[in-house]
């Protein structure tokens, strides 16, 4: 686990968890079962995915208590602003049949001023007791510096794009000295599988005796960053949560740092406007 800032208090989070980004409706509660057998203890979706309902029922059919899972949602862009914040935590706590540990601004977009009353609504549902922590997803420094301007605290996790071939030095950087958490989305990579085929991850590979996924998903845990695999196939969902059985030398470690392009595979955030 990580420990989130959470006001006076801390939050623990799970390193590895499970997101359902593209993960269809109608599929979600199968493989949000199959991600909660195979162990994982923490959900990662949004509003935006449109699976919400499916993520809530995985969790009510599982048995597991909301202390058990740690689940994280994220406001959609279109429903920035303080009102608006507030009412579409409630719509995704509805969806979602609990309340939410983490909840993050999904994008630093449409606009700076809405931002930053995003985020005041965050920290009032903080305050009221609902959710746990407030979050944010693909912010720059920029963006992250003018929230601690107008309202006092940095957000305790940032969520954004980072595998071997974008690795986001500079902002990690920035994270590590104001005490918030890096997690990595796309992880693997992304759907073209690019990173999972490079040679130097494939023969790292075979000297561990791992697949390359696991490979790059270790590299995350000693980076120490909080990582949200997605999988819609059973075998690869247990195979990505087995991971800490293994480690990776400096050697490898080093080997791997030299793989950065500082080539996204999604959007930028400056530019973004979905
Ligand atoms: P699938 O859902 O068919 O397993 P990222 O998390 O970086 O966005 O990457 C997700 C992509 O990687 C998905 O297309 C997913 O496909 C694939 N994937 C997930 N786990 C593995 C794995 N262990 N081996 C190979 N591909 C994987």
């Amino acid at each position: 686990t990580v420990s989130l800032r959470a006001g006076a208090a801390s939050v623990d989070m799970p390193q590895l968890g499970f997101g359902v980004f593209q993960v269809p409706q109608d599929e979600t509660e199968a493989v949000v079962r199959a991600a909660l057998e195979a162990g994982y203890r923490s959900i990662d979706t949004a509003a935006a995915y449109g699976n919400e309902e499916g993520v809530g029922r995985a969790l009510a059919a599982s048995g597991l208590t909301q202390q058990e899972v740690f689940l994280t949602t994220k406001l959609w862009n279109s429903d920035q602003g303080y009102d608006e914040a507030l009412q579409a935590y409630e719509t995704s706590v509805r969806k979602l049949g609990r309340e939410v540990d983490l909840y993050l601004i999904h994008w630093p977009t449409p606009a700076k001023d809405r931002y930053v009353d995003s985020f005041r609504a965050l920290l009032k549902l903080r305050e009221d007791g609902r959710l746990r922590v407030p979050g944010v997803s693909n912010f720059t420094p920029e963006h992250l510096q003018r929230v601690n301007d107008e309202l006092g605290e940095f957000p305790a996790i940032n969520q954004v794009e980072l595998h071997p071939y974008f690795q986001q030095a500079q902002l990690r950087e920035f994270h590590r000295a104001h005490d918030i958490h890096t997690e990595a989305w796309s992880p693997l990579g992304g759907q073209g599988g690019e990173v999972l085929q490079d040679p130097v991850i494939a023969q790292i590979a075979e000297k561990v005796g791992r697949t390359p996924a696991q490979v790059v998903l270790r590299w995350h845990l000693q980076l120490g960053n909080v990582v949200i695999p997605k999988s819609a196939t059973p075998e690869r969902i247990a195979q990505n949560f087995d991971v800490t059985a293994f480690s990776l030398d400096d050697e490898d470690l080093a080997a791997i740092a030299g793989l950065d392009r500082g080539t996204r595979v999604g959007p930028d955030p400056d530019e973004f406007n979905g």
